[in-house]
């Protein structure tokens, strides 16, 4: 039987870490897997042990191909992905800036803008249902990025399936950020309070913004942000339920539906990519139905406990390394 491992010291930088990269980094070196930080706040290191190196940026590493980071990099591109592989994603077009996305709006009623290339729900807007709206999402989104994606709404749960080695690692459910009343505090004040607390809660990773979105988003519930919040009156305060604009996860593994499982599955083999967070809207998790939102090539592998995306991640990297499964 082979000696395990002795841990090794954290490398100079390892302070600057985020917990994405931070979790990665402990899991290599209680491993024995030597790290080099080449820039700790970006998440770029050198994993080595022996003569095998292995470059990564937080989860993404030098096994996915530059043919699968494209694949996910345009938003629009990852949609002909997976529909050429057969599987089913919402409606949609590139806008064009003109009547045309005025009359994909007229078609679908209620919309969602987004920059074909961005990350972290920056500049999307969800739930466009007016052309005044789609007016200001259309800005929004194009400052972010000038080519923008127009797509119908999907309604249900916020599907996360992380995919590591052609395995379903872990699935979590996101939902969007709630404020409740008291009915002392303005809606700003405990949208404030409220990003306060998940800024604590995830060492600085996630924070709920009061911008321009969150006043809409109030708006259309038929508040305003100054105005108090009658105790006990829950209002979500954004509607896209990326962690880092507030929005908190839960694990769902156990009970992902066979089908989610395997549309996970295929959609990892149709990018291509070993490593992958993969976006569905599901009426259920439950249930075999879904709409695929995105594909993630460097997936936060933090937000998953008790699932082991970490200890998957660096199987993946350094097989030789991989404890034996139960
Ligand atoms: N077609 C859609 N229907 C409903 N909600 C959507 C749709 N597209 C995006 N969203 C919401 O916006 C969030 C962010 O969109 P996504 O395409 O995953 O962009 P990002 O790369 O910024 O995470 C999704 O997690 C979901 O909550
Ligand atoms: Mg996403």
């Amino acid at each position: 039987m082979k000696q395990p491992r002795a841990s090794l010291d954290p490398p100079p930088g390892y302070e600057r870490l985020n917990r994405y990269s931070r979790i990665i980094v402990d899991e290599a070196l209680c491993r024995g897997i030597a790290v080099e930080l080449l820039d700790p706040t970006a998440g770029e290191m050198v994993l080595s042990l022996g003569d095998r190196r292995m470059s990564t940026l937080e989860s993404l590493s030098e096994l996915t191909s530059a043919v699968a980071f494209r694949r996910c990099d345009h938003k629009g591109y990852t949609r002909e992905v997976f529909a050429r592989a057969g599987l089913r994603v919402a409606e949609g077009t590139i806008a064009t800036f003109d009547q045309r996305d005025e009359a994909f709006l007229a078609t679908w009623h209620d919309i969602v803008v987004k920059p074909v290339r961005g990350e972290q729900g920056r500049g999307i807007t969800v739930g466009v249902v007016s052309p005044q709206e789609l007016a200001v999402a259309l800005a929004t989104a194009s400052a972010t990025c000038p080519e923008v994606l127009l797509e119908r709404r999907c309604e249900g749960e916020d599907l996360r399936v992380v995919v590591i080695g052609a395995e379903v690692v872990a699935a979590s459910v996101r939902r969007a950020p709630v404020v409740v009343g008291d009915g002392a505090s303005t809606i700003a004040t405990l949208t404030e309070e409220l990003s306060a607390a998940r800024l604590l809660a995830t060492d600085g990773s996630s924070h709920v913004p009061v911008d321009d979105i969150t006043e809409a988003v109030v708006r259309s519930a038929g508040y305003r942000l100054d105005e108090v919040l009658p105790e006990g009156t829950q209002l979500a305060v954004r509607r896209t339920a990326n962690l880092h604009t507030g929005g908190t996860i839960h694990d769902v593994t156990d009970e992902l539906h066979p089908d989610l499982r395997a549309v996970a599955l295929a959609a990892a083999a149709a990018v291509g990519a070993p490593v992958l967070g993969l976006d569905m809207i599901v009426p259920s998790v439950a249930g075999p139905d879904y709409t695929l939102i995105e594909a993630n090539e460097r997936p936060g592998l933090a937000n998953h406990e008790p699932q082991p995306t970490v200890a998957r991640f660096v199987d993946l990297l350094f097989p030789e390394t991989a404890r034996p499964r139960p």
